[in-house]
């Protein structure tokens, strides 16, 4: 929201270390940057605010990262209507070049489903639970026994998972309480801080616990966490306990080995570096097609929100029909039942398209949609007033007149009007109800209401302006679709 204040925070104090390939994982308590460190390294974050290097193989990020580099989000961002097959196919047909063949792509995506054993589920459309959890690690595993780098984010593993672990960061309030190798773990938390992890403890739990301050060292805490600590100084508490276990790690041997290997990299960039080859540039048209294919199936496979559309468009169309079933050719009310219907056509139409708001509201929660509906409601009242079908535009004070040439309303209405009144005869009952006199011309009643009709640009100008709106609100919309977040 424009009017909002916003605050600083730092999620991540000066983490640096180095990921070799095996299975990498990243513990700590929620909330404690695990998520954001993943981003970081994926290059999902907003770069402004971050600072400092990822290098890959010992090189920097290409431009085209996102294209190379996988990453399973926490929130599920796969389409749950699409199959497994089809969103690997969905993602390889986004991210490979124009130029890779049909079958190309689909072979790669044949490739990865065999890798990941998927071979079951690619026709359905499962999503992961806890009992596959462990399956996928240990294809994971498998995966990284042929030299891949996985790094993951994980709360409270099992032990089963925990025993797949080569390297572990662990982080507390977003500094780095341990970054090494697994097996070292808990050698490095009972030699030098005095945490004994006991023989039947799960030791992810007792690592959790020790970031927490729920377990109690002789060694190190002694002044930094007192048992006695009220509830109000817990977070300080914590506060201190990350403080006094990162400055542990940064005086251990662990860190003096990661410094002294980033250093080396840094200092000394090996010349047999093998560069990116460039993929070839991306095709926009090509993702806007394969994103609309993926729409319309999502659709097609989901169709509430359409049958709902068109079934009101049909309940409306066939209400208005038996509504204006006998409309009759009089001067009067034949007159005035035209109107009528060609105004109720031309609300609902434009009232149905209140729908697509949404993608306007940067946060749709219940008020901010309430007070944008009010708002557009307010326009839209305007809009209706300077339709000249209220109020006589010749009537309105000369300052507001100008508001008539934004009305949707009044060009709809004109150019339906034109289009039913000419050529229209109407009649009207004279000399006690018997005759009809049927030489009143629909012209008439046109000319009465200020509409011009004589040439066909009068007809015509009303679509062009309607189609000039479009055009500017599609502009608009591209403008908001710009202006989305791309980064988390
Ligand atoms: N875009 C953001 N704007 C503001 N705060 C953020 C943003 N992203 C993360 N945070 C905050 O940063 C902190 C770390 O979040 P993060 O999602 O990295 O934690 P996490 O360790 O992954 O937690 P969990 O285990 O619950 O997934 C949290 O306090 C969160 O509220
Ligand atoms: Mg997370």
């Amino acid at each position: 929201m424009p009017f909002q204040n916003t605050k600083n925070k730092q999620i991540l104090h000066d983490i640096t270390g180095i990921f070799k390939s095996g299975m990498n994982a990243i513990l700590g308590p929620s909330g404690c940057g695990k998520s954001s460190l993943l981003d970081v390294l994926a290059a999902r974050k907003d770069p402004d605010g971050l600072s400092g290097t990822v290098l890959i193989d010992g090189q920097t990020r290409p431009n085209d990262y996102k294209y190379r580099v996988g990453y399973v989000v926490q929130d599920d961002i796969l389409s749950g209507t699409l199959t497994v097959k089809e969103n690997l196919a969905f993602s390889a047909n986004i991210r490979l070049s124009k130029t890779v063949s049909k079958q190309q792509k689909a072979d790669v995506v044949k490739r990865v489903i065999h890798q990941l054993a998927l071979e079951k589920c690619a026709d359905t459309r499962v999503g992961l639970d806890s009992s596959t959890a462990i399956k996928v690690m240990k294809l994971l595993h498998e995966i990284s026994l042929n030299g891949c780098t996985i790094i993951f984010s994980i709360h409270q593993p099992r032990y089963m998972i925990y025993k797949l672990f080569d390297q572990i960061l662990l982080l507390s309030l977003g500094l780095c309480i341990y970054h090494g190798p697994a097996p070292d773990i808990l050698s490095y938390f009972s030699e030098s801080l005095g945490f004994i992890c006991e023989q039947y403890d799960n030791p992810c739990d007792f690592l959790l616990d020790i970031v927490q301050g729920d377990r109690h060292s002789s060694v190190i805490l002694k002044n930094s966490v007192k048992e006695d600590d009220k509830e109000e100084d817990k977070k300080l508490t914590q506060n201190k306990l990350a403080e006094t276990l990162n400055n542990r790690y940064l005086k251990s041997y662990l860190w003096a080995s990661v410094q002294q290997e980033t250093d080396n990299y840094f200092n000394h960039p090996s010349s047999d570096q093998i560069l990116y080859e460039k993929l070839p540039k991306k095709c926009r048209f090509n993702e806007l097609y394969y994103v609309s294919q993926r729409v319309l199936r999502n659709l097609g496979r989901s169709p509430t929100v359409i049958i709902i559309q068109i079934g009101v468009s049909i309940v409306f169309a066939i209400l208005c029909g038996l509504v204006f079933l006998r409309i009759d050719h009089t001067l009067d009310q034949g007159v005035r039942q035209r109107a009528g219907a060609l105004f109720l056509i031309t609300t609902f139409q434009v009232f149905v398209n209140l729908i697509s708001l949404e993608l306007f509201l940067k946060e749709p929660t219940v008020d901010v949609f309430a007070v944008a509906n009010v708002i557009l409601g307010m326009i839209y009242l305007i809009m209706m007033i300077f339709s000249g079908f209220i109020v006589d535009l010749t009537s309105i004070v000369a300052a507001l007149n100008w508001l008539q040439w934004f009305s949707i309303f009044r060009y709809a209405l004109y150019g339906l009007n034109i289009n039913e009144f000419t050529n229209l005869n109407l009649c009207a009952t004279v000399a006690n109800n018997t005759t009809s006199i049927c030489s009143y011309r629909g012209e008439d009643t046109l000319i009465e209401r200020h509409i011009d009709f004589e040439s066909d640009w009068d007809l015509w100008k009303n679509f062009l302006a309607l189609g000039i709106m479009t055009i500017i609100y599609l502009i608009l919309t591209y403008i908001q679709l710009l202006r989305i977040k791309k980064y988390k």
